[in-house]
């Protein structure tokens, strides 16, 4: 790796500028970076003139890799369904929306016949003059997506950007983000990805895929020294499974990525809303967790969500205001003396109970709930900003 003397001469003022040098300092680009970058840069040149609001939406898991020539990665369970969502709810409300997504994770309008149980092929018969004719039950829906779809790429309001890798994400995000400066407020950040707390960093990731065994290896271990090393594999600390000698384990050593929230709102996107998610799986750390984020990095909006009930419910954590709880409704099958009704579910300030769900998603998409907030929010926003110049 290249050495410490070698860096950029900026001198760092905080920890996070820091950070930021030496992250970028020490990966490397992505190879698509300049491209993704010239595209955002047209885009948002397009739109700034206009006075339209640009959002920056962020979706989907990061990967992790393992190797350089990667065959082994870590990834995590976001299949895309609150960023592609949500984009197309900032299109309906006017927004030009920059959809930074996971390669082959669900996209805005696609994700309605994409990832699905049913196969796409389903949705679709032969006409008899050898058309494609999509089944009649399916046709009024895919129209009206297919109109929306059409409308906001032929006004171009749609730009997506794929990444992989957390390093692709990173790279991309900070690039795009400081592209954003000359919309001023009219900015939004997004960032609804579920990204990678822990790297493999560039000077301990290997080239070639890691062997399970040595069976290649042509020079043979004397008997006695590899019972030797067992035995001592047996009293390593380190080891849960002393049966299983060491050798043979794959123990993956992963650094924090840092985060880089305080360097968007600080330097990045600076007058841009910043709108970052909190997920947990534990309702009895979400609020808390989602304050203490905002506390640290000082931004305009916490979305908190869990993962169990992340279609029904998320919690806005924004300063200087209550947190609020926005819910769809959920219809649960009561008895009452006549009989079986359905009942819209009561709201509360605590976390719902998921053993109090129904089966399947809720009728609603939540995203059309927390969008139009979303705006109101962005609206005040702009206001405070411009008027505070
Ligand atoms: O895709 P779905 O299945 O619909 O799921 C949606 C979702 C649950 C992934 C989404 O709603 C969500 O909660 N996304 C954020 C999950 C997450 O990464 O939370 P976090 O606590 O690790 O990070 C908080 C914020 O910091 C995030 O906005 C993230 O973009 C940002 N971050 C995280 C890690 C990191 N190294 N740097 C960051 O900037």
């Amino acid at each position: 790796m290249s050495s410490q003397s070698s860096r950029p001469d900026l001198i760092p003022q905080t920890t996070a500028d820091a950070a930021e040098r030496d992250y970028f300092f020490e990966n490397p680009p992505p190879p698509a970076l300049e491209k993704h970058s010239g595209q955002a840069k047209e885009f948002i040149d397009f739109h700034a003139p206009a006075g339209r609001r640009v959002v920056l939406v962020t979706s989907g898991g990061t990967t992790v890799p393992l190797e350089r020539q990667t065959v082994r990665f870590i990834d995590n369970f976001s299949a895309g369904t609150r960023g592609a969502t949500s984009a197309e709810y900032f299109l309906e409300a006017g927004y030009a929306v920059i959809f930074l997504h996971r390669q082959f994770s669900l996209q805005p309008y696609s994700r309605h016949y994409s990832h699905a149980t049913d196969c796409f092929l389903d949705f679709l018969h032969e006409g008899p003059d050898g058309s494609i004719v999509a089944n009649e039950e399916y046709q009024s829906k895919m129209l009206e997506v297919l109109r929306r779809y059409n409308s906001a790429k032929k006004q171009n309001l749609l730009l997506t950007l794929p990444f992989t890798t957390i390093n692709d994400y990173l790279f991309v995000l900070r690039s795009i983000s400081q592209l954003m400066r000359p919309l001023g407020p009219d900015g939004l950040l997004y960032l609804a990805a579920a990204v990678s707390d822990f790297f493999v960093p560039p000077e301990r990731m290997v080239e070639h895929k890691i062997q399970s065994t040595n069976a290649t290896e042509t020079q043979a271990v004397p008997e006695q020294t590899t019972k030797e090393q067992n035995e001592e594999e047996t009293f390593d600390n380190f080891d849960s499974s002393p049966t299983v000698p060491r050798s043979k384990r794959l123990i993956v050593d992963l650094d924090p990525v840092p985060k880089f929230l305080k360097n968007l709102v600080d330097g990045w996107a600076p007058e841009g809303m910043i709108v970052s998610f909190k997920l947990e799986t534990d309702p009895e750390i979400l609020v808390r967790k989602a304050q203490y984020s905002l506390d640290r990095y000082q931004h305009h909006l916490v979305i908190g969500n869990l993962l169990s009930t992340r279609k029904w419910e998320v919690v806005f954590v924004a300063p200087n205001q209550s947190d609020t709880w926005i819910r769809v409704p959920r219809r649960r099958k009561k008895m009452t003396s006549s009989g079986i009704e359905n009942m819209v579910g009561e709201l509360g300030d605590k976390p719902l109970d998921p053993k109090d769900l129904p089966e399947g998603e809720p009728e609603m998409e939540i995203e059309s709930l927390i969008i139009p907030a979303v705006e109101e929010l962005h609206t005040s926003h702009i206001k405070r900003t411009r008027g505070t110049r």
